[in-house]
């Protein structure tokens, strides 16, 4: 087997025209936040259903400034998932909240909003769902929750850029909806990420946290005022012309993805005892093909026998109230039964839009093998 014949779980497609573009932007002298993240932002707003879109050089950083213009703050409670990237709860302790952890439908992966009105506190500002390989959350069922409690949703869509709820595209409706741009996401600017707002007061404010609270007023050339201690999260115009080159192909990417999806789901062995994702084409973006081993795999040996067939396999990911952190904080094994056995038995195969129905064949014939080998003691 040589490098080449190694199928990576994901790989970004990035076109000559995109390489062409960074090309042009790096020799034209303005390298950083400028024309290109404006036209990047205004493409992402016309995707949006209209809504104000601010560009971001990570969803992390999204998150917040999505967190500060909620308000959320020392002492407040933040309801989220145990089954996402760490980010998503790191954010709520970096603004001085507590993330509140429920546990996950066994079904969709996604936070149990039946066992959220539980987890309401006083101090509780908002919710933080998390649309895991891009399944979105019920969005229907979400915000009636939030407005019975008066509560913030936000939305942790980094994963979910070109799904859709009941034919609405993730981003076009709800409260603040945060976007990666990561290199293994479905759309990429390398790193980066974006904001999706309520309003253009919002988005004024939105600019203020993303960048050190630097207001420029009038029309002298030294109208400068600091009115919040924001943070440093602008994306590039180096970085915001990738995004270009990669908007124009999110509905062919998606399709791509789906039609993935769907040959795993005709080919896969279903005498090998592991749990397949719920079998949406409609919604889901596919982001990420994961699918559970049977409890009697040890999940490195399997995913050392996949690599040696020559794929790769990853891990999205352990339940993250078990992480020493949050540990710290007073969370215990067996809090959360569902995510806990999710997050131990989670493999994500192959899943990318050049990949070939032959990868997908390649992938499904390895899977029985890797499986056997990989019985516990
Ligand atoms: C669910 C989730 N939330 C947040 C993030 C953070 O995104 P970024 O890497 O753009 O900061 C990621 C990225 O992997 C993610 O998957």
């Amino acid at each position: 087997m040589t490098a080449s014949d190694f199928l990576p779980f994901t790989r970004p497609t990035i076109h000559e025209p995109t390489i062409e573009a960074v090309a042009a932007v790096l020799r034209s002298g303005w390298i950083t936040s400028g024309p290109k993240v404006r036209e990047f932002e205004a493409q992402l707003s016309a995707l949006c259903g209209g809504r104000p879109v601010r560009a971001m050089s990570s969803a992390t950083g999204a998150l917040e400034v999505a967190l500060a213009l909620a308000g959320v703050a020392a002492g407040d409670e933040v309801i989220t998932t145990p089954l996402s990237w760490v980010a998503t709860a790191n954010v709520v302790l970096r603004a001085g909240a507590r993330p509140v952890f429920v546990d996950c439908d066994p079904r969709t992966r996604n936070i149990d909003l039946e066992l959220v009105p539980a987890a309401i506190t006083p101090r509780t500002r908002a919710i933080l769902p998390v649309d895991l390989a891009g399944l979105p959350v019920d969005r229907d069922r979400l915000y009636a929750l939030a407005a019975a409690h008066r509560l913030r949703v936000i939305e942790d869509a980094a994963q979910s850029f070109g799904a859709n709820w009941a034919g609405r595209m993730i981003g076009s409706c709800g409260d603040l909806v945060s976007i990666s741009f990561h290199a293994n996401k479905n759309i990429t600017t390398a790193e980066g990420g974006c904001l999706v707002l309520n309003d253009a007061a919002e988005a004024r404010r939105c600019e203020l946290w993303r960048l050190q609270g630097v207001e420029r007023h009038g029309d002298s050339w030294d109208g400068m005022d600091v009115t919040l201690a924001g943070g440093k999260h602008n994306l590039t115009d180096v970085a915001a012309v990738i995004g270009l080159g990669q908007l124009p192909h999110l509905a062919a990417f998606t399709a791509r993805r789906r039609a993935l999806a769907r040959r795993y789901f005709a080919r896969f062995d279903r005498s090998l005892g592991c749990e397949l994702p719920p079998e949406d084409y409609a919604q889901c973006n596919w982001h990420m093909f994961q699918v559970l081993l049977p409890e009697t795999a040890d999940r490195n040996l399997f995913i050392t026998r996949m690599r040696a067939a020559g794929i790769g396999v990853g891990v999205h990911y352990p339940a993250m109230h078990l992480f020493s952190l949050f540990r710290e904080l007073g969370w215990r094994p067996g809090q959360f039964p569902h995510a806990e056995r999710i997050g131990r038995s989670t493999v994500s195969l192959p899943m990318f839009p050049t990949m070939q129905d032959r990868d997908v064949d390649r992938v499904i014939a390895a899977v029985g093998p890797a499986l056997a080998g990989s019985a516990r003691p």
